[in-house]
């Protein structure tokens, strides 16, 4: 068999030293929650296995890539008591931030990968995600760069395989050559559909979609966020 190539990842792991608070958190939390794709084999991982500990058990599992600080992916935990959530995040700092979180609301419905989230896609089964995020990813702004950005064929591929027939995939970007490039790579791609119908349905960040700070960022600075859904379509019958 031949092998994929490796990832890259690009981007900090690490910023300024830890408060004690998130310290602790990062100490007494993340080895029960952390999730290591090392651990598996490719596309052998069924995310449901890593919410058997989840009160009530979990009736899907939705993937946030790239959380931050993680408020979106903390407030959708909240939201959704019942659904298990993974979140991708190198940077320890945002780790940190968000375990504070977890413990502070006693969530007990996400589990965490601190690496690559295409480390994630390849080592999960196939149709196992039933929603995913990636909200304003690095843009990788110069052209010589631009091959670094999240989306592109190999995560595409990889996201239309572990996500369900019809699961959706929401993306936003304060970047205007990252949407245009979003909206390329995703409307030229075989497995998904863009959602939007009128203009509001990309303008508008919808009600359900807790705001990041990434979003405050770019709104501050002037740079209008724009909110893209995607679907993935069913997979033909064989
Ligand atoms: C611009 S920040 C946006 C953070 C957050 N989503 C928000 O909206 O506030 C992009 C984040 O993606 C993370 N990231 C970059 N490459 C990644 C990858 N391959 N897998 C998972 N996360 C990644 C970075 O560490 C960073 O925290």
């Amino acid at each position: 068999m031949v092998k994929p190539p490796l990832r890259t990842l690009y981007g900090r792991r690490r910023g300024k030293p830890l408060r004690l608070g998130r310290r602790a958190a990062l100490d007494s939390l993340l080895p029960a929650l952390q999730v290591n794709p090392a651990d598996h084999g490719a596309g052998a991982l069924d995310p449901r296995v890593l919410f058997q500990a989840t009160a009530g058990g979990v009736r899907g599992v939705w993937l946030e890539i790239g959380f931050g600080a993680g408020e979106h992916l903390a407030a959708m935990a909240r939201a959704y008591p019942d659904i298990g959530f993974i979140g991708c995040e190198p940077f320890i700092n945002g780790v940190a931030r968000l375990l504070v979180e977890i413990e502070q609301g006693g969530l007990d419905n996400i589990r965490i990968v601190v690496d690559d989230a295409g480390l994630l896609l390849d080592c999960l089964t196939a149709g196992s995600i039933g929603r995913s995020f990636l909200l304003f990813p690095d843009p990788w702004p110069k052209r010589r760069h631009n091959k670094r950005r999240f989306v592109g064929a190999r995560n595409i591929t990889a996201m239309a395989r572990v996500l369900t027939d019809g699961a959706l995939w929401r993306m936003a970007t304060d970047h205007r050559d990252y949407c245009r490039w979003m909206l390329d790579h995703m409307t030229t791609a075989a497995d998904f559909d863009w959602l939007a119908r009128r203009p509001g349905d990309w303008r508008l960040r919808p009600e359900d979609w807790p705001p990041t700070r990434y979003e405050g960022k770019g709104i501050a600075a002037g740079r209008p966020p724009v909110f893209l859904s995607f679907k993935r379509r069913p997979r033909k019958q064989p």
